[in-house]
């Protein structure tokens, strides 16, 4: 079977991890976001590593939560999508991502808990929830309107509406926009640069970063999976994923 998600060292002290099921535009089933905590943390764990990259395969960051599962899977503080949101806030070492092609749905918000996020221009991010009959998760309707301001986050987040890389870099979701097929060779520099600091000033200066946010981030992440779980059942965002899946 296709490993969901690829493992690399490009230079020393960096693990790269690549979102890999090309064929769904890398969306992110059960499988693959327990595949995905699962290396985060181990990598998280790994004395030889010193920062993470975030990537997905072939051109594509990830068109977000598989929708075959909104269809199916029960969604509750135990479901794999939650236990990723809830490890990826509990990293301590520094995360990079690097956006190239679609960045759709957790693949826009997952980009809230990076520390650097690195697009490339052709790259286009999309928050579909409430056209699709679901409501802010990952903490976005806390962390969303605080970075690009109230007006702007009610937008993205009612009309869910694509937007640019450029867009994304005035929002302040993303750092830099690079050249397409630059976002991972800048993404892994940058967290190059990251491993050869000291390492302990580099963590405890991400905890100070993070700390006076982490309690209502844990807090709207519940909040907002309870009330997500509730709408995923209703008849206007089954039918969503149903003309979805029946596009020809
Ligand atoms: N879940 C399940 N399957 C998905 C998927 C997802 N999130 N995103 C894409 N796929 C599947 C498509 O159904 C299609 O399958 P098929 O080849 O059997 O027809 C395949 O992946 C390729 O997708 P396609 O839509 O043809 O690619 P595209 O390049 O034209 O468009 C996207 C890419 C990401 C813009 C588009 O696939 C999309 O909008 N996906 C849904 C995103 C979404 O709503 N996610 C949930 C957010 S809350």
């Amino acid at each position: 079977m296709l490993d969901t998600v690829l493992s690399d060292v490009p230079s020393e002290g960096v693990r790269t991890l690549t979102i890999n099921r090309p064929s769904r535009r890398n969306a992110l089933d059960l499988a693959t976001y327990t595949a995905l905590r699962e290396a985060l943390v181990a990598a998280d764990h790994d004395p030889s590593v010193r920062a993470i990259v975030l990537a997905g395969a072939a051109g594509c960051f990830t068109s977000g939560n598989d929708i075959v599962d909104f269809q199916n899977a029960t969604l509750d503080e135990e479901s794999p999508g939650i236990l990723f949101l809830r490890a990826l806030t509990h990293l301590t070492k520094p995360l990079i991502a690097a956006v190239e092609g679609f960045a759709v749905g957790i693949g826009t918000t997952m980009l809230l808990h990076c520390d650097l996020v690195y697009a490339a221009r052709g790259a286009s991010f999309r928050l579909p929830f409430v056209p699709l009959g679901l409501c802010p998760e990952g903490a976005s309707s806390y962390l969303l309107p605080r970075l690009a301001g109230a007006k702007q986050a009610a937008a993205l987040l009612f009309f869910g509406e694509p937007f640019t890389a450029e867009a994304a870099r005035e929002y302040g979701l993303v750092n830099d926009v690079t050249e397409d097929g630059e976002a991972l060779p800048r993404a892994v520099k940058q967290a190059a640069k990251l491993a050869r600091l000291p390492a302990e000033a580099v963590r405890t200066t991400k905890a100070l970063l993070r700390r006076a946010d982490a309690a209502v981030v844990q807090e709207a992440i519940g909040v907002e999976g309870e009330r997500f779980a509730a709408l995923r059942l209703s008849p206007e965002a089954q039918a969503a994923f149903a003309a979805f899946l029946a596009r020809s």
